[in-house]
């Protein structure tokens, strides 16, 4: 991540828009088709992997100089382990890596890492580094970078029922008073605004199990790109996507990109 510690930010191409079109506050990303890339060229699908981290530097880059103020990823899902042993091992050691070697940028960056999604299950060293990744950055104030790891939207929700049914059965919270609020607050990353945008790369049209619940207004944005081409200018055009749609929040009033 060292040439986003270095380099001068570039302007904001959405900045002082005169028609009040705000940069989205959240974009979250379901970073598809590192394996589509590589097969296209005739590379092993680790590389496609290994480019899919570029693409994410670049990312967090162009959201840092776009303004934007929480990036999402979907880095793991819980359904990954059903990949070959091989593709999970080269996985896990790209996001090894990508802790290993960037994390001090990071955090030079001021960006904040939280980690969302199931730890208890995970290797005690990627634990570790998940810990250390949040704890350095914890009181930094410029992006938030949350990192989907392990994660599954079903198995969060599901996570949240438990709190809540330990705060019940202890007798802490009376049933009656779980309301969509305090549900929301026992999720995983509760002071987190759901997302404004949910960007899906390499074409396919669904959410895969990403957000369920933070999805419920995002504006979802399909690119015909593979992650490994993820560029500001995809970026861009996303975000152009997003302004082009009315939010109306279930309510009458359209209010376009706000
Ligand atoms: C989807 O491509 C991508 C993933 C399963 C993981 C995304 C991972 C990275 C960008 C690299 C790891 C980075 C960190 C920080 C862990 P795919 O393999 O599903 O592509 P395909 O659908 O074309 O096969």
């Amino acid at each position: 991540m060292s040439d986003a510690a270095t380099s001068s930010e570039a302007a904001n191409p959405l900045e002082g828009r005169s028609d009040g079109f705000a940069t989205p506050r959240h974009v979250a990303i379901i970073m598809d088709g590192n394996g589509r890339w590589a097969a296209a060229r005739g590379l092993p699908r680790v590389e496609g992997h290994r480019r899919g981290v570029e693409a994410l530097r670049r990312a967090v880059r162009a959201s840092r100089e776009l303004g934007i103020s929480y990036l999402t990823i979907f880095s793991f899902s819980s359904e990954n382990w059903s990949r070959p042993a091989s593709e999970i091992k080269d996985l896990l050691s790209l996001l090894r890596r990508f802790i290993r070697n960037d994390l001090a940028d990071l955090h030079k960056s001021n960006v904040r890492v939280r980690i969302v999604g199931e730890r208890e299950t995970l290797d005690p060293d990627i634990r570790r580094m998940l810990q250390e990744a949040e704890d350095l950055t914890h009181d930094n104030d410029g992006l938030t970078l949350v990192v989907a790891f392990n994660y599954g939207a079903r198995q969060e929700l599901a996570r949240a029922a438990r709190r809540l049914a330990i705060e019940v059965a202890q007798g802490r919270l009376a049933a009656e008073a779980i309301t969509p609020d305090l549900f929301r607050r026992h999720l995983d990353a509760p002071e987190v605004p759901d997302p404004d945008v949910i960007i899906r790369t390499s074409g396919e049209q669904r959410l895969s199990n990403f957000l369920l619940w933070q999805a419920a207004y995002s504006e979802l944005v399909f690119l015909p790109i593979n992650w490994p081409d993820f560029d500001r200018a995809a970026l861009e055009a996303a975000i152009a996507e997003y302004h082009r749609r009315e939010r109306r929040f279930g309510g009458l009033i359209a209010q376009a990109g706000s």
